[in-house]
């Protein structure tokens, strides 16, 4: 079996790549810019069509959620028609698309966690873009699964875990918003999972359609920031104490809802498949950046290998939000 996942150095992509390496039976081929850019519809077909896959994963996205407030043509482009044109290139190469989604398609004002079937209705540019990027790929390609996913870290790329570390790298205390409730979802367990529902799309496969796939448990951003902290610490990394703020302390160019909580009871039923607590995954991605210095800046200074530009008053509510 032979996925074809888009964007190479993404989350999701990159956690694709480790999990199909060793993995018999599946060969993971990751195809990013400038070969197939979404925002380039005529890139798409011929990129998809060079490697022959079985199986596409649509996991590249415009992923800036403040930015695409301010650039909602690109947001929508990438998002929107750039998703439908991969799902359209899958379904012309006879082939089933696996599509990544965001729980930013609800507005957080449900009670409990997000089913499937509940209704939509994004608070901001991003969100609004992957919901059309939902309708663009299911109306490309009848076999497509939509899986939803929320709150994204791993050892790879940018997220939360990183960036508290580096902050916590230089300061002794970090606010960090306790009012947005979600799932802490690591990257490796969405490949897992991807993985494995993969090898389940045979031809008599009839389960196509759209899946909440989250870490197990919930939690707030502070939540999970004392987490990681505290793990980090246990493993020699960098510590701070962490301050609860309230949304409204810190506000940002595009709303998020205060409940991203997303039920994964569906894709448990189908798929046979329980994505882990989300403190287990934890344990499991945090020691890898604490331990192994991966672009971390420690406390005592001596390591500074953080390779992405940092701004001298980056919060953590501002960096997290970044899906
Ligand atoms: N991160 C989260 O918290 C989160 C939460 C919910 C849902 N999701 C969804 O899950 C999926 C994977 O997320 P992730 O965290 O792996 O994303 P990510 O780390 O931000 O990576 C996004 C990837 O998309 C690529 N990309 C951006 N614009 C592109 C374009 N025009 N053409 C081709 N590739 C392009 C990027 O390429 P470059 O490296 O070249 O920039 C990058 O490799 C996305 O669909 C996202 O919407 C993410």
């Amino acid at each position: 079996m032979r996925l074809l996942v888009t964007g190479r150095d993404g989350q999701v992509a990159a956690s694709l790549l480790e999990a199909g390496q060793g993995r018999d039976g599946a060969e993971v081929v990751a195809v990013g810019r400038p070969a197939l850019d979404l925002a380039r519809p005529d890139t798409v077909f011929d990129a998809l069509a060079a490697v022959q896959p079985d199986i596409v994963v649509s996991a590249a996205a415009y992923t800036a959620v403040d930015q695409a407030e301010d650039e909602p043509d690109l947001a929508f482009a990438v998002n929107a028609v750039g998703a439908g044109k991969v799902a359209e290139a899958a379904a012309r190469l006879g082939v089933p698309v696996i599509h990544l989604s965001t729980d930013y398609v609800f507005d957080g004002t449900g009670e409990g966690a997000y089913v499937e079937t509940d209704a939509t209705a994004p608070l901001g540019v991003y969100g609004a873009s992957k919901l059309a990027g939902e309708l663009a790929v299911a109306a490309a390609n009848p076999r497509h699964l939509i899986l939803r996913t929320a709150w994204v870290y791993s050892p790879f790329g940018r997220n939360f875990v990183k960036t508290m570390l580096r902050l916590a790298g230089d300061r002794d205390e970090i606010n960090v918003v306790a009012d947005q409730w979600g799932n802490p979802t690591s990257a490796l367990d969405i490949a897992d999972a991807i993985l494995h529902a993969a090898a389940m799309l045979r031809d008599d496969f009839d389960g196509y359609g759209i899946y909440h796939l989250a870490g197990s448990g919930e939690t707030n951003w502070s939540g999970f920031a004392r987490h990681i902290l505290e793990t980090s610490a246990r493993y020699g990394g960098p510590a701070a104490r962490v301050r609860d703020i309230a949304t409204a302390d810190y506000p940002t160019k595009a709303r998020r809802p205060s409940n991203s909580r997303l039920s994964t009871a569906k894709f448990a039923a189908v798929f046979e498949w329980l994505v882990p607590e989300w403190q287990v995954s934890a344990q499991i991605v945090i020691p890898r950046l604490a331990e192994g210095n991966l672009g971390l800046r420690l406390r005592d200074g001596t390591t500074d290998l953080f390779p992405e530009p940092t701004s001298s008053d980056l919060t953590p509510v501002k960096d997290s939000l970044k899906q």
